[in-house]
Parts: C-alpha cells; sequence; structure tokens
C-alpha cells in the first residue's frame, strides 16, 4: 500500500485556494448557494489532480442539500494512497452570502478507514480548547467547572477567557451559565469549526468553544485539533423525533463522549484551511487587477508543523491551466 507523504500538505492547499478563489466572488451577494456551488466545482476539479485513491467520508450538505461532494464520492486519480477525505467547500455559507468574517474552506485527510462519517444524527455537543488547556475538559461537568478549570490550566482568571459559541436559541441556557460564570463570550452566526480552531490556535482572543454544532464539522474539527495537540469532548444531540428513533434503533448511546480519538483514529491526518472573508483566524481572499491573495493553514498530525501559506494567484494564467473560470 502506498503511504501517505508530507507533500500532500502542499498538494491539499491547493485545492482550497482555488475553492475560496471562486466562493470569494460571492462575499456579500446574498447567495449562499452559489457560492457553496462554486466552491464545490472548484474543489472537486483540483481533488481530482491529486494522486490519492480518496473517499468522501464527509461532505456537504448532509444537513440542508446544499451542492455536495457527496458522502462516498471517490476523489483523486486512482494512484497513490487510500484515503478518508473529510471536507467542507464553504465552512460558513450565510457568512459568505452576508460578507461576514470567519467562512473557511476546509479539508482533512487521513488514512483509509480512519474517520467516522457521520450519516443520521446531525448535531453535536461540543466542548473544545487549545493545547494548553488540554486534558481538564469535562462535557459532563457543569460550565462554571470547566471555565474554572480552562482558566487554571492557561494562568489567567475566568473573567480573561473568550468562549466562542454559535449564537442559537438552543444555546440560551449555555449563553447565561457562561455570563454567570463571568467569562467574556463571541457569540457567532455560524462556523463552529472556525469556532474550535480559534479556541486552539494562538492569538485568536478566543479560548473555548462550546455548545451545539453539526456532528460532520465536530469530526472535521477533530482532525485540526489533532494537529496542533488541542483537545475536544462530543455528545450526541439529536434534534427531533426522527432522530430520536435512530438513536433508538442504532442502539446508540446519546450519553456516551467522544473524544478525539473516537473521531479521528489515525496519527496521520493532515488538515487545511483557507479562509474566504477575512477573521480572527485567516484572511479573506482579497482581489486586485488579474489576481488576487489567499490565507491558507496548512497542518500535519505526524509532524506537528503548521504552516500559514500566504499565496498570489495570476487568475489569467490560472485560467490558462485549467478548466476552472477563475474571474
Ligand atoms: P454551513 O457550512 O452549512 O454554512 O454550516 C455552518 C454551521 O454554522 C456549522 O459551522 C455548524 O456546525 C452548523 O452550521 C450549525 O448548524 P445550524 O445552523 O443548524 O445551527
Amino acid at each position: 500500500m502506498t503511504t501517505i507523504t508530507r507533500n500532500l500538505s502542499l498538494e491539499l492547499v491547493r485545492v482550497t485556494e482555488a475553492a475560496a478563489l471562486m466562493a470569494g466572488r460571492w462575499m456579500g451577494r446574498g447567495d449562499k448557494e452559489a457560492a457553496d456551488g462554486a466552491a464545490v466545482d472548484a474543489l472537486r476539479q483540483v481533488l481530482d489532480t491529486i494522486d490519492m485513491q480518496g473517499v468522501v467520508v464527509i461532505g456537504e450538505g448532509q444537513k440542508d442539500k446544499a451542492p455536495m461532494l457527496y458522502t462516498g464520492e471517490e476523489v483523486g486519480t486512482g494512484q497513490g494512497p487510500e484515503v478518508d477525505i473529510a471536507v467542507d467547500p464553504v465552512e460558513g455559507t450565510r457568512l459568505v452570502a452576508q460578507g461576514m468574517p470567519n467562512s473557511i474552506v476546509i479539508m482533512a485527510v487521513a488514512e483509509r478507514g480512519s474517520l467516522y462519517g457521520w450519516q443520521d444524527i446531525a448535531y453535536m455537543e461540543k466542548i473544545a480548547v487549545g493545547p494548553e488547556a488540554a486534558g481538564v475538559i469535562d462535557i459532563d461537568a457543569p460550565v462554571a467547572v470547566n471555565l474554572r478549570r480552562v482558566a487554571d490550566a492557561k494562568g489567567v482568571d475566568i473573567s480573561d477567557l473568550t468562549v466562542v459559541i454559535l449564537d442559537r436559541p438552543r444555546h440560551e441556557q449555555l449563553i447565561a451559565d457562561v455570563r454567570e460564570a463571568g467569562a467574556r463570550m463571541k457569540l457567532i452566526l455560524d462556523g463552529d469549526v472556525a469556532g474550535g480552531l480559534m479556541a486552539a490556535m494562538p492569538g485568536t482572543g478566543i479560548d473555548l468553544l462550546m455548545g451545539i454544532g453539526g456532528s460532520p464539522e465536530a469530526v472535521i474539527t477533530a482532525c485540526a485539533l489533532k494537529c496542533v495537540g488541542g483537545d475536544m469532548q462530543t455528545r450526541l444531540w439529536p434534534r427531533n423525533d426522527e432522530e430520536r428513533r435512530i438513536v433508538e434503533e442504532q442502539g446508540l448511546d446519546t450519553s456516551k463522549v467522544w473524544e478525539i480519538g473516537d473521531l479521528v483514529q489515525s496519527e496521520d491526518v493532515f488538515f487545511v484551511a483557507t479562509g474566504i472573508t477575512d477573521g480572527e483566524l485567516l484572511r479573506g481572499v482579497h482581489y486586485f487587477a488579474d489576481g488576487a491573495t489567499t490565507h491558507s493553514l496548512v497542518m500535519r498530525e505526524r509532524s506537528g508543523t503548521v504552516r500559514y501559506v500566504e499565496s498570489s494567484h495570476r487568475l489569467s494564467k490560472l485560467r490558462e491551466m485549467s478548466n476552472i473560470p477563475f474571474d
């Protein structure tokens, strides 16, 4: 079997860059499907030039029927290592459509059979932190206890912590608990993968992600956190009677705590993200005459290397070289 080589990182960043270049044109134009569709088309085309036997384990659109790279789709040239792919061509489609911060293209790649591919239960409860607070979180403990432990691990007061939470009615109690405990909060419209990553990366001003978000997003976040030594705990959160029936039928345990290692069972994980709109994590796509710049994050679990890649693209040249209508 062909092994995954480190060069895959830079192949993968070309994929997310292409998707961001295409999706970035839709910033603020109020059409989230168009942004998603543009990213998916570009992503699929560049993915298919990479020497790998990839299977999409986590694709887009499970939850909202967006244009998608469907689960089970084979990508890559069909030569090279056998890998699982988890991808979100636009994480935060509304963020692009409304020109709001932190929409990103994300992709994780790991050995075949190592990524957990959630199909049926759309949401998970999550708590995520960076390496300094790894090992101290407990999803079963009260909010205030987790905040105290993270503050102690980081050598700060609870009032110094900033928690990122999706702004949803389902988080009313969580938000009240965080306020009661005295921490600061950043409520986001969308994008809890970016939220989880912000909690783990230095310089973002975010210390924890808490709350209920997408299950596929939990697996992708787990890949990213594994690369940087962060920590996350999750739990299935069935959202309606239909999902409660599935839980019953499949004998799923909604009290089971899923750790990063349960969601990603590989020591060879790659994670790549490119910014679409400017945010704490990455700058978005900036266009200029016949060109654009992109800002990406590339990480590999095995080496622990984290790279920020700034690229300048000449769109007319790219058009000559590919079928993607870079405009
Ligand atoms: P999209 O990538 O489909 O735009 O979803 C963004 C997102 O905010 C995720 O980051 C998050 O996990 C999920 O949606 C939350 O779901 P919901 O919007 O249904 O609360």
